[in-house]
């Protein structure tokens, strides 16, 4: 398979694979907890984990052990039949998500997730003999890139040429809590732009909403976390109107944020969690976990995956989850965000450029703007920051709807000595701008 060299490869993806997204030009070719080898043998400290989903580190040996077991006894059931794995892992998520959600539906990734988090409450606006009219989703969010979670992402530049497979019908935007960029003081904002969610659905919807969703902390639209306050007063106006509440904890989840969901830091109870990345280490699974009152409207029928809660990613997210906890990961995730979020809050005061530093744990946004005072995106800077840290060995995530925040979101085990490099070629790369 290593016949190839790296010019190659990219020269073979152009001629065969469909040019859907922009790569980084590396071959990757090896991992080991956060560090990633490319087909030359050249190293990098990995502060992305491929979108966030390498939780426990690369090459896990217990996920690989897992994953081998698993596989020298069955690869593959299909969802006609029942599966150990399976059953122990729907089991688990009951146990580790909020009390309220009880009943898991397995599938391949987030995108699934969110699509059947969908269907969920549809059917459930239909048990109850509504139509379940509209989905409400946030401006900036990002939950997919097909269908329904295509049209719920609030973000234009996925839509461009999909015309109205885009645009479900029924899918209306509220705005983002994305204060840095109000000019109100964050507490007001955050309750102000709860209160326009009870705005857009007056405005916008027929009233028969059938569910709101969002990401507690937006992850592609640049990391953005939103006031406490913000919460306090959208739980409310969704209990009040009796609108299903779908959080989508996709990037979110699995100890990303320094706990093992980021619902936890405002106690939400949310009454359908999408789950997937951080999830099964790397192997591509699923989930949509729900109250029993909205699982229970389900008929046999209505939903069914070939691979979804496969036995051997199943074996695996297990496997996975059990590693957060025993390898204190969680709490690493917390003590290195807190050395990144120092490292980053010194620089911010010396380089203007970087106009805010935020996230919870080892998700990390910092964006970069040309002025601080107007705040204008600084995109193109941001991509020279991730194209120098790449060439001095070190790969990091860039995203936000104006594609100026550099995201640092690495294994859960990465280490003090390596978030200490990652900041001092952050330091050193504020000086080529
Ligand atoms: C919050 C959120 N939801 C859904 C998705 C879609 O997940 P996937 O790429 O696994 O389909 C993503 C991917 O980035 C995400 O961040």
């Amino acid at each position: 398979m290593n016949e190839l060299d790296s010019k190659e490869i990219m020269k073979k993806d152009k001629e065969f694979y469909v040019q859907g997204y922009n790569r980084v030009p590396i071959v990757l070719t090896e991992g080991k907890g956060a560090i990633l080898k490319d087909i030359d043998g050249e190293e990098y400290i990995d502060c992305f984990a491929g979108i966030a989903v390498s939780n426990v580190g690369h090459a896990h040996k217990r996920l690989v052990k897992a994953a081998s077991e698993q596989m020298s006894k069955l690869i593959h059931t299909s969802g006609r039949f029942f599966n150990i794995p399976q059953t122990l892992l729907v089991e688990k998520l009951a146990e580790i998500t909020p009390e309220n959600l009880k009943y898991t539906y397995l599938c391949n990734s987030g995108t699934e997730a969110v699509e059947n988090a969908v269907k969920l409450v549809k059917k459930y606006a239909y048990s109850k003999g509504k139509a379940g009219a509209e989905l409400i989703a946030l401006e900036c969010s990002f939950h997919g890139r097909l269908g329904y979670s295509l049209s719920l992402t609030g973000q234009a530049k996925y839509k461009k040429g999909f015309g109205t497979y885009a645009n479900a019908p029924g899918v209306v935007h509220a705005p983002v809590p994305y204060s840095y960029r109000s000019k109100l003081p964050e507490d007001e904002f955050g309750v102000e732009v709860a209160l326009a969610i009870g705005e857009t659905i007056d405005r916008h919807t027929t009233g028969d909403v059938a569910a709101f969703i969002m990401e507690p902390i937006l992850g592609e639209g640049g990391i953005i976390v939103p006031p406490d306050s913000y919460f306090r007063t959208l739980t409310k106006i969704l209990k009040e109107r009796e609108i299903p509440f779908i959080l989508d904890e996709v990037q979110t989840g699995f100890g990303r944020t320094g706990k093992l969901f980021a619902s936890k830091y405002w106690n939400l109870k949310p009454d359908i969690m999408t789950l997937a990345k951080g999830m099964g280490g790397g192997m591509p699974i699923g989930a949509a976990i729900a109250t029993s009152k909205i699982a229970e409207n389900v008929e046999s029928g209505d939903f069914f995956s070939t691979y979804g809660g496969n036995p051997v990613c199943s074996a695996v997210a297990l496997e996975n989850i059990a590693i957060l906890h025993e390898e204190n990961l969680i709490q690493n995730a917390s003590k290195i965000g807190k050395i990144f979020f120092e490292g980053l809050e010194d620089l911010q005061s010396k380089y203007p450029v970087i106009g805010d530093v935020r996230g919870k744990g080892l998700m990390i946004g910092i964006e970069l703007v040309k002025d601080l005072g107007t705040k204008k995106p600084a995109t193109d800077e941001a991509k020279l920051i991730v194209s120098f840290l790449k060439n001095e060995g070190i790969i990091i995530g860039l995203g936000g709807v104006f594609g100026n925040v550099l995201r640092l979101q690495p294994p859960l085990c990465i280490n003090e000595e390596q978030a200490n490099q990652v900041l001092s070629k952050i330091s050193q790369g504020m000086n080529i701008l």
